[in-house]
């Protein structure tokens, strides 16, 4: 099934809604998965080969604002600098909107994020997911959040994720359509629960995990262990969450990034997006917890590493990672 399709098939009537005349604006957050998005089923439709589960990071995220263009063209702008169009991302974006528009809208768009994007340190998923809540009051379709996150994963998977606020799964589903794949919040909280974000480098990464993740399967063996192992750890993820079992969810998400890098490493050519100074942090963070110090990261397509803790020991962190900015999303 082709993403137009699907588009149509959740907005039917609505695709002929006229558009607000006013700018609409809506922010959703970044997430960090805990048991890791990597790899496809479907690369049209970003439908992955396993479930995954993330945090979201409260109030940091992006906030999109939307109105209709009053020149004939497109003009989108990510932190206040204007985005190529005819860039890989631009182009993703236009096919995204055409998803959605009459030929003859044209949008102005405005999105700010309060988090380094394209270092890793968050996915372009907050961006997808705020886009898809603009279209959304923009055009009046009265979706529902299920809705929205089937929309919001055609722009990038982890998208979908980025609805709810908490600890989110997002079933894989069988369907040929992804009707069946789609973000779903959590009811168990953890108030305690802390990410730090540890930023190595904000500069753009060299191979999009989009690539990353299609090289990992079409060149590595080892990727067929993969859905077994997510299979295990999201189980122990679920339990650790729901029994507050920190040590059980630490070393279970951090086993999980690390198998993640393992399989990037050893396709063809490898991919790597650690630097000499990634590693040093996680020796850092590995000799900490030989210490007693409960600690633990995760790691996306980029150098930067995301600290798992609880609040107990927020200031003992912090003066071990100056310059950490510690996030408490529950
Ligand atoms: C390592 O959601 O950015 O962050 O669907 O191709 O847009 P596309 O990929 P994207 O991949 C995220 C990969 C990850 C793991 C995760 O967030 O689960």
């Amino acid at each position: 099934m082709k993403m137009v399709e699907v588009a149509q098939s959740i907005l039917g009537e609505r695709l002929h809604n006229t558009p607000a005349t006013s700018s609409v604006k809506a922010f959703a957050p970044t997430n960090i998965a805990l048991c890791k998005y990597w790899g496809k089923r479907d690369q049209e439709l970003n439908l992955p080969v396993t479930s995954s589960l993330s945090i979201s990071l409260g109030d940091k995220g992006a906030t999109t604002i939307i109105r209709m263009s009053s020149d004939a063209h497109d003009h989108v702008s990510l932190n206040d600098q204007e985005i190529d169009l005819a860039s890989s991302f631009g182009k993703r974006l236009i096919v995204f909107l055409n998803l959605f528009r009459k030929t003859r809208d044209k949008f102005d768009i405005i999105i700010h994020a309060n988090i380094p994007i394209a270092a890793g340190l968050a996915s372009s998923a907050s961006g997808f997911a705020s886009l898809v809540k603009a279209l959304n009051e923009l055009y009046q379709w009265n979706l529902s959040t299920q809705e929205l996150s089937i929309l919001a994963r055609l722009g990038s998977g982890s998208a979908c994720r980025s609805l709810w606020d908490g600890f989110v799964e997002w079933h894989a589903g069988v369907r040929a359509d992804g009707m069946d794949s789609f973000g779903e919040k959590l009811q168990a909280t953890w108030p305690e629960f802390c990410v730090g974000l540890l930023l190595v480098s904000e500069k753009e990464k060299e191979v999009s995990s989009r690539e990353a993740m299609q090289r990992t399967i079409e060149t590595n063996a080892a990727y067929q262990r993969w859905p077994e192992k997510v299979t295990k750890d999201l189980a122990a993820i679920k339990l650790a969450i729901n029994e507050k079992n920190f040590e059980l969810l630490g070393k279970t998400t951090e086993s999980n990034a690390l198998m993640m890098h393992a399989m990037m490493l050893t396709t063809q050519p490898p991919i790597q997006y650690s630097t000499p100074e990634t590693l040093a942090l996680m020796q850092k963070i590995w000799r900490l917890r030989s210490e007693g110090l409960p600690v633990y990261f995760t790691q996306d397509a980029g150098p930067n590493l995301k600290l798992l803790f609880l609040a107990e020991n927020k200031v003992v962190l912090a003066q071990n990672f100056p310059g950490m900015e510690i996030v408490q999303p529950g």
